[in-house]
């Protein structure tokens, strides 16, 4: 299981549409996924469109035993492998600008207690012999670094960093590299970034041009060659609760294929992390 964790400082740089997108892309491809809606606005949830639950993120933060999560998962409407793990409004409440170290980990362990790597508190068996429910795990963050994504960056195993090509991008892209390092030194030794996703760009434009070549100076390799253009197509997908890739225009074609590839060197840094013999 890899746990990739989408990130912006900012607010409406497109961290859902990344998180929807290659969860789409996973779909296509036969990776069984889990979204993970951390946002209180839940807009990944509502554009995934899941069966009601009788329980959300929220309680799982409360309470992360599996017997909760379970009844927070629901099956997206877009079809086979791929779930949500659904989210609320009354996340809020675990959102705390100053939270204690028991309640950054309350992700982690409600995730790997989910792929069953910690069974005892469910009675479970102990044998660790236990198959892999979900090769793939999105978590979508809100635009702060309260409490909730710092709990994202204490379960992920990569951080994708996503910005708009903007004046403020260089700015916030930096403080989301330092929460993503600061992160690792507390609390999670495996975080690493994945790299950074340009949004919304679009073609010609000089500013945006001019934005980006900054960002690859400051953050050279990091900053991923593939950007995503803006493109009607994602709202239009998003609207009708529709992943990107079932969207059939030339425009949703061009961001299904950024999407693909990013796909691509998610599981190739997984491969990365296993040791050999297992890999
Ligand atoms: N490449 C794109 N082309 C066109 N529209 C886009 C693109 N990316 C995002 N949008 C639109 O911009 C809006 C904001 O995107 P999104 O919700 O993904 O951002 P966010 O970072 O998750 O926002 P928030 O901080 O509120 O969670 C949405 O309406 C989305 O459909
Ligand atoms: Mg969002």
């Amino acid at each position: 299981m890899q746990v990739v964790a989408t990130l912006s400082l900012k607010g409406g740089v497109g961290k859902t549409t990344v998180a929807l997108g290659l969860a789409g892309a996973a779909q296509r491809h036969g990776v069984s996924t889990l979204v993970v809606d951390l946002d209180p606005q839940a807009n990944a949830t509502t554009a995934l469109d899941p069966e009601p639950t009788t329980a959300t993120v929220a309680d799982v933060l409360d309470e992360p035993r599996r017997a909760v999560v379970e009844r927070a998962i629901a099956p997206s409407a877009w079809g086979e492998g791929l779930d949500v793990l659904v989210g609320a409004e009354q996340t809020e409440r675990h959102n705390h600008p100053d939270p204690g170290a028991a309640q950054l980990y309350r992700l982690d362990r409600a995730l790997q207690r989910m792929a069953g790597e910690l069974l005892a508190d469910d009675g479970g068996n102990d044998s660790g012999l236990v198959e892999e429910r979900y090769r793939l795990v999105i978590v979508d963050c809100p635009p702060s670094l309260g409490q909730l994504t710092r709990s994202a960056l204490s379960a992920a195993d990569r951080a994708i960093l996503v910005t708009d090509p903007t004046m403020f991008s260089v700015s916030g892209v930096q403080r989301a590299f330092d929460a993503v390092q600061t992160e690792r030194e507390r609390s999670n030794d495996r975080l690493q970034p994945l790299g950074v996703l340009v949004n919304r760009v679009r073609p010609r434009n000089t500013e945006h041009e001019f934005r980006i070549a900054e960002l690859r100076e400051l953050f050279g390799p990091l900053v991923f060659n593939s950007v995503l253009p803006d493109r009607s197509a994602v709202q239009q997908a998003q609207g009708a609760c529709l992943p990107i890739q079932a969207w059939d225009t030339p425009g949703a074609r061009e961001i299904s294929a950024v999407f693909t590839s990013l796909l691509g060197r998610v599981l190739r840094s997984a491969s990365r992390d296993r040791p050999a013999a297992s890999a």
